[in-house]
């Protein structure tokens, strides 16, 4: 890694969480009553510059993305000012809305079930991110999501594997692509059922995450980082493949945003200069704290807190 690149770069959506809490599900045609109802700023891309940022001491953290001009637009700015995100490649349209993402939480286990939509964001073209080339090509680490249109990320890949950028691919939501894309990664990092969707594999246990490892390692990516919820992460490489275990979470309050915190963590500690596995470490780790939190972008911990948390789980 150069040392005159700098910082996380993040390609990805921005849009307005609206979680609603209840015990489950309504049945097709059913209205039910909800116990929590909150409206705050998500996409995952959002999120994982949110995440970065706070973990991040003194890294700067650019988020490239489309917004609209309405007031779901104005939490995504306001959010992106109060974390210090450099927001110069955040383009609003007259002619979209911002998007929006209906969030189902469950009071019984914090889990969550989600429908986005990318609104603005899911117009992002090639040009768009060739218009932010030269933030890319200065990044020490560039990130991107399955969230906005499939090209879009794999030019922000291809700019910044030519200039010598770490790449991070978080194939979130899972979506089928060419094997020539994993190529252009250095890291790839799904969940368990992310990585079975794009695999063709069970994930259910940690020899069927190591295959589902080996099959992304086939397609071209340097490392398979896979997160495996309370069991934590498997860093799976050509060379070594270790389970980096979660840390303790005494109270889940919610899941959604978890892997985000992880994947903004992960690129933070890269572009601070940790080794990989260290990163690992310090991703689960601001997994583990966001888990305890309300909200996807407010649930993700600062850097005192992510030092606190390894500190006493040495
Ligand atoms: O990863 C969680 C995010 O996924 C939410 O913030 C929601 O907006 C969806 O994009």
């Amino acid at each position: 890694m150069s040392s005159s690149r700098k910082g996380v770069v993040i390609l990805g959506i921005y849009v307005a969480d609206l979680a609603f809490r209840a015990g489950r599900l309504p049945r097709m045609g059913e209205t039910l009553l909800g116990s929590g109802f909150a409206l705050g700023p998500g996409g995952k891309g959002s999120n994982q510059a949110v995440a970065a940022a706070r973990a991040g001491t003194a890294i700067p953290v650019t988020f490239i993305t489309k917004i609209g001009r309405d007031a779901f637009a104005d939490i995504g700015l306001a959010t992106w000012k109060s974390d210090g995100i450099t927001t110069d490649y955040v383009v609003q349209m007259e002619s979209e809305p911002t998007g929006a993402a209906f969030i189902f939480v469950s009071t019984e286990t914090g889990d969550n079930a989600i429908i986005v939509n990318g609104g603005a964001a899911g117009t992002i073209t090639i040009e768009d991110v060739e218009d932010a080339a030269t933030a890319i090509r200065s990044a020490a680490v560039f990130m991107t999501q399955f969230e906005q249109p499939i090209d879009a990320a794999r030019r922000g890949l291809e700019i910044a594997r030519q200039a010598g950028v770490t790449t991070i691919l978080n194939p979130a939501p899972a979506a089928s692509a060419d094997d020539g894309l994993y190529g252009l990664c250095d890291y790839v990092t799904p969940n368990e059922s992310e990585a079975s969707t794009i695999t063709g594999l069970p994930v259910d246990t940690l020899e069927q995450a190591r295959a589902a490892g080996d099959d992304l390692l086939r397609r071209g990516a340097g490392v398979a980082l896979i997160t495996l919820g309370e069991r934590g992460a498997l860093y799976h490489s050509g060379r070594e493949s270790i389970l980096v275990p979660a840390f303790p979470v005494e109270t889940v309050v919610e899941t959604t945003g978890a892997g985000d915190a992880f994947n903004g963590g992960f690129a933070a500690a890269l572009a601070e200069g940790m080794k990989p596995l260290e990163a690992a470490r310090f991703a689960c780790a601001a997994a583990a704290l966001s888990v305890g939190k309300a909200g996807t972008a407010p649930s993700m911990p600062r850097r005192a807190e992510i030092d606190r948390l390894m500190k006493a789980h040495p």
